[in-house]
């Protein structure tokens, strides 16, 4: 089978760069077209800087860049430094990106590739908020019948909420975007808290990770070993959830993943659940399925498929 062609919309934040990582190691499941930034767990500009520092880390300064929506679409930014660190990418020390940033802003590059591509050959992979996508979608809704599928994480449902007790940071830092994205119709695979706080990390799949020995191992070890500090504190579980490589793992092996296709709505009114994803798994409504929402995962296999591909960049 062909590479998958795809562009990864992101807001590194350590699991995206995790996530990109891998994308970049498994160039025989993926064709990166490009990576667009979004503002998320730190503002655009450092979502920006940092998806170069991993390009560079991998040695890819061949990689096209693109920064795009600093705040989202109607709602303030709302950032996640406590849990990224100020950088975004804390827990590894990496020079400053060299690489070249492209001049086309992210939203029109999307579009533009859409429509230069032949239909259906390009999957979307956001890890951060979905103020691009829904961004390009509004600007050209012609570039919906074109996206192949898209594969995102964001959202909750019995997992429930990180950033409330009903939403999940993605979703709810741009939670107008989201319904956007969700009411498109278009073929979407979601990986929730449902699913990513099953993907835990541990001392021995860290050790692990820093085993590989070299920079990018190094680097990995590092950025997990520190983001899970907040998540232990709070779930007082043994790690934190790897949670936007499990998008990139899911178009490389998505036999290690099981779900359901629901329906899932937005909500966008209320203040007490702003951002929920309100995921009808038992069918109780006349609601059309829009979305495969992904609950379970190899654990185990999803860590072993990290570390064998990150070994070789
Ligand atoms: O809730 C987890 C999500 O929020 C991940 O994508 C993480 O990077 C942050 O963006
Ligand atoms: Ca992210």
């Amino acid at each position: 089978m062909a590479p998958q062609k795809i562009i990864i919309d992101t807001d590194p934040g350590q699991d995206d760069a995790v996530a990109i990582l891998l994308a970049l190691a498994s160039p025989e499941e993926i064709e990166l077209l490009g990576i667009t930034t979004v503002a998320g767990n730190v503002p655009l500009e450092l979502t920006t800087k940092n998806a170069r520092i991993v390009c560079e880390l991998a040695g890819r300064r061949d990689i096209a860049i693109y920064s795009g929506c600093d705040r989202p679409l109607k709602r303030p930014l709302q950032t996640a430094e406590h849990v990224h660190g100020k950088s975004g990418l804390d827990g590894a020390e990496l020079p400053d990106p060299t690489m070249p940033l492209q001049d086309t802003h992210a939203v029109d590059y999307i579009i533009h590739t859409l429509r230069r591509e032949p239909p259906g050959t390009v999957t979307l992979c956001p890890l951060g908020p979905l103020t691009n996508i829904a961004t390009a979608l509004t600007r050209a809704p012609d570039i919906a019948g074109r996206i192949a599928r898209i594969v995102l994480m964001g959202g909750a449902y019995f997992e429930v909420g990180n950033r409330t007790p009903t939403a999940e940071f993605n979703i709810l830092t741009d939670p107008d975007a989201a319904k956007i994205v969700f009411g498109a119709a278009i073929d979407l695979t979601v990986m929730p808290l449902d699913v990513t706080h099953k993907a835990l990390t541990s001392p021995e799949r860290n050790a692990a990770f820093a085993a590989i020995g070299t920079p990018v191992g190094n680097a990995v070890a590092g950025w997990t070993g520190f983001f899970e500090r907040y998540d232990i504190t709070k779930y007082g579980s043994p790690g934190a959830p790897l949670h936007d490589p499990c998008v990139i793992a899911y178009l490389i092996r998505p036999e290690l993943f099981s779900g359901r296709k629901v329906n899932v709505e937005i909500e966008t009114e209320s203040e007490l659940c702003l951002g929920m994803t309100v995921a009808d798994w038992w069918g109780v409504t006349d609601r059309t399925p829009n979305a495969l929402f992904i609950g379970e995962v190899d654990a185990q296999g999803y860590f072993d498929l990290l570390t064998e591909r990150l070994a070789r960049l």
